[in-house]
């Protein structure tokens, strides 16, 4: 009897590993459905303040009329495995465009978490900070 189980679980896994799932794959984090980095808090914050400070020029869809892209695959293959932290650093020095680096630290922090939810990373219980930016990494919509 233990035999015959062991037998079905070798087969089960054989079949497994046939169809493409791979033990080892599964472990690896897509950052996407790794616990959120930053709070829905800090996304709601930061919606108000593209909404005021960067919509002129990105949009509400953040696809323009003006500035480049900030969501999708024109966007993260900007910055495709690049850390969080250098897209906030050239934003935080360089936008708004006209009147750069007007908003607090912690204020380009919650458009951070914003542009983040927008681009699909979830949201979650620990809130996005200056370190927890290094960790991230941006990753095409379609990974
Ligand atoms: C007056 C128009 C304008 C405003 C307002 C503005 N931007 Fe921009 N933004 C631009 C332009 C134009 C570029 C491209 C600049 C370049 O390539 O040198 C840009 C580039 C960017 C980039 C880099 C995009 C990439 O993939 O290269 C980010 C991120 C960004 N803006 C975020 C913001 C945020 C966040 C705000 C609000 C705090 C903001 N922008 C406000 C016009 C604007």
């Amino acid at each position: 009897m233990k035999r015959s189980r062991v037998l079905l679980m070798a087969a089960i896994l054989t079949i497994a590993v046939a169809l493409g799932y791979s033990p080892l794959r599964a472990q690896t984090t897509n950052p996407r459905s790794a616990p959120g980095s930053y709070t829905a808090a800090q996304a709601a914050a930061g919606a108000k303040l593209y909404e005021a400070n960067c919509s002129a020029c990105h949009g509400a869809t953040m696809r323009g009329p003006a500035g480049p892209a900030l969501i999708g695959d024109a966007f993260t293959a900007q910055w495709t495995n690049e850390p969080a932290s250098d897209m906030y650093g050239l934003m935080s020095k360089n936008m708004p465009l006209g009147d750069p680096g007007s908003l607090k630290p912690a204020e380009y922090l919650e458009i951070t978490a914003y542009l983040l939810q927008r681009n699909k990373y979830p949201a979650g219980p620990m809130p996005l900070t200056q370190a927890r930016l290094k960790t991230i990494k941006i990753v095409s919509p379609s990974s």
